[in-house]
């Protein structure tokens, strides 16, 4: 280049130039490798139980169906989550529309007995029609019978067992409890099913109280930033053993 000093050269590695003689003439002159092609991403697939690895989660809401359930239907709708509802029997043929629609959604239906006893104190022919009539009732309403059932008050002992194993059903307690039955304030609630998650965890929840149900959005957003999932009892156990107890 022409200066005071006459005419001067700078020499650059090309190395250090490369990235601006893209222009396939220069690149030519300057005997410059082309860039590699960037490979093409492959296209984002549905995410699914098995490449989420095991963040996934089970919310299970019991005593159902009640006043609050459609808005809950509503809510775990609009953000793409599964759930088991353990319903109660006796209140399923007055509000069998809604329990259609709990079974339309592709969400779990479970049995939650007929009447709420604490199964164990009954005798066996009564714990069996507790299980019978709710499983007859569900049916009825959607036509499907429940593979499982959560005992009231988390009250299970060796005869229910056989009695579930007779009808081919498992029993299904919880891991996180929230507890959203003592304290009806949605922050807590959500407080407590965000802090208790895990990779695995069954949440309990009652959507029978109004709290509960608004707790709900605050739980599926702050556990979907974590990058959870949120499955069925059957979609986070797979195929469960007759007269066995979960988790
Ligand atoms: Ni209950």
């Amino acid at each position: 280049m022409p200066s005071a000093y006459g005419e001067m050269t700078i020499k650059l590695p090309i190395a250090a130039v490369a990235k601006y003689l893209q222009d396939p003439t220069a690149r030519k002159l300057a005997n410059v490798p082309k860039p590699p092609e960037p490979k093409p991403k492959p296209a984002p697939a549905a995410p699914t139980v098995a490449d989420s690895g095991s963040k996934v989660i089970a919310l299970t809401f019991d005593d159902e169906p009640g006043p609050y359930t459609a808005q809950l239907l509503d809510i775990l709708d609009q953000h793409g989550a599964k759930a088991t509802f353990f319903l109660i029997g006796s209140k399923v043929s007055s509000q069998a529309n809604v329990v259609s629609s709990i079974h339309a959604c592709d969400h779990q239906l479970g049995n939650h007995s007929w009447s709420h006893p604490e199964l164990p104190k009954l005798p066996v022919d009564q714990i069996a029609g507790e299980i019978d009539r709710t499983n007859d009732a569900v049916k009825q309403a959607t036509g499907v019978t429940p593979a499982i059932l959560r005992p009231p008050y988390g009250a299970v002992n060796g005869v229910v067992l056989e009695q579930l194993r007779l009808r081919g059903m498992s029993s299904i307690l919880w891991s996180v409890d929230t507890r959203d039955w003592v304290d009806r304030n949605s922050d807590i609630v959500c407080s407590r099913a965000v802090a208790g998650a895990h990779p695995g965890a069954v949440i309990l929840m009652h959507d029978i109280h109004q709290t509960s149900v608004g707790a709900t959005p605050c739980i599926l957003n702050a556990l979907k930033q974590q990058g959870y999932l949120f499955v069925t009892v059957q979609g986070l156990l797979g195929n469960m053993a007759a007269g066995a107890g979960y988790p």
